[in-house]
């Protein structure tokens, strides 16, 4: 059997959202109690729809600051970003190689970010998920927490791996690598494990708070509609009282929330950052109107995230510190990326 890892990544663009903390950081912190972990700031992955960013390395270094002050330990895990390990690219290119044109056609993320101009989007964000399944795959790794926007891409991960196993089957038992595993019900034997998405909790896709009917994003022009973990407690504290609502008071059933895709986002964030379910919370604030509701969204909110701002402030001022971190990890991740990129070397035959 492969041993049980867990890999995930950020992208170093923009400002980080409460929709990146619930959806991913908060449960990269939660996973490191009973697992090996493996935290990567994805910046190759930046330059696919952004080739020139004005300050890469800032941004790199406030998505390392965001995962140490939410509370991942870079001792005992891996923290690192993705240009660090060069592995990360070499298994891409054998993955392009892998992959067929038709599966990158038809993930949903490319025909959002390419737009109606597809033809001009860069080739580096057509092979986004392969560069993905790379970051994964590189260390084996099992189980991948994320949002839920990024299950397609998980899928096409687990397609990826097949296809190299299938591929690649003779050469893998004949040099001896690889394990006896069963996908499906199928036993077989597998150089690449299949890999698991973790997605549930009560939100695994944080909505935008002007339309929850639209994921909160950092592309969305309005600042209104996502909660910056950098943002103050004043800053939390209006946008939450501007979150777009229906006049109706919260149920006390969870069916209630049926049809009101706002109401249900900001229990589901309320329940998130309380680690409470969504009945839990129906059960406290059924029948209450969203002018008692939205005050205790902003304490809970504010009292969570207020400490996470701070020491991401603290560290960002100490850049020797996150760079050190950055190295340490980078060297660590590197020898295990090296060790399977040499066995998938001698699998092809270079
Ligand atoms: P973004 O999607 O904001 O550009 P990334 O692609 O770097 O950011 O995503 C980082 C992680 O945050 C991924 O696991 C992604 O699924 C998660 N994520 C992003 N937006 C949301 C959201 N609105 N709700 C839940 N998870 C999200
Ligand atoms: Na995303």
């Amino acid at each position: 059997e492969f041993k049980p890892l867990v890999f995930s990544g950020v992208q170093p663009t923009g400002n980080l959202h409460l929709g990146n903390y619930l959806g991913a950081i908060r449960k990269f912190v939660a996973l490191q109690e009973n697992n090996d972990c493996i935290y990567c700031v994805v910046d190759l992955h930046s330059i696919t729809a952004q080739l020139v960013h004005e300050d890469l390395k800032g941004q790199i270094r406030s998505i390392a600051a965001a995962f140490i002050a939410s509370g991942i330990d870079p001792e005992k895990h891996i923290v690192f970003n993705q240009s660090a390990v060069p592995q990360h690219a070499e298994l891409a290119w054998i993955f392009n190689c892998v992959a067929r044109i038709g599966w990158m056609n038809r993930m949903t993320q490319f025909k959002d970010k390419a737009g109606k101009d597809r033809e001009n989007a860069s080739l580096g964000l057509l092979a986004y998920p392969s560069l993905m399944a790379a970051d994964i795959l590189v260390y084996r790794a099992t189980h991948v927490p994320v949002g839920d926007d990024q299950k397609q891409h998980l899928e096409l991960t687990r397609d990826i791996a097949q296809k190299f196993n299938i591929d690649f089957m003779e050469h893998i038992r004949a040099r001896g690598y690889g394990v006896d595993t069963v996908v499906g019900e199928e036993p077989v034997h597998a150089y690449f494990p299949p890999v698991e998405p973790l997605i549930g909790g009560a939100t695994p896709r944080v909505m935008s708070l002007r339309d929850g009917t639209k994921k909160m994003s950092k592309s969305d022009p309005s600042d209104l509609s996502r909660i910056n973990l950098m943002d103050d407690a004043e800053t939390i504290s209006k946008k939450i009282r501007k979150a777009k609502t229906d006049p109706d008071a919260l149920p006390s059933e969870l069916d209630g929330l049926k049809g009101r895709p706002e109401a249900d986002n900001l229990v589901g964030i309320y329940a998130a950052l309380s680690d409470k379910t969504k009945e839990q919370v129906l059960g406290e604030f059924g029948g209450q109107q969203f002018s008692v509701f939205k005050p205790a969204l902003v304490d809970l909110a504010v009292e969570v995230l207020a400490p996470i701002t701070g020491e991401m402030r603290r560290l960002m001022g100490d850049t020797a510190h996150i760079d050190a971190i950055l190295r340490n990890g980078g060297e660590r991740a590197r020898a295990r990326a090296e060790k399977t990129m040499t066995e998938v070397r001698d699998i092809i035959g270079f």
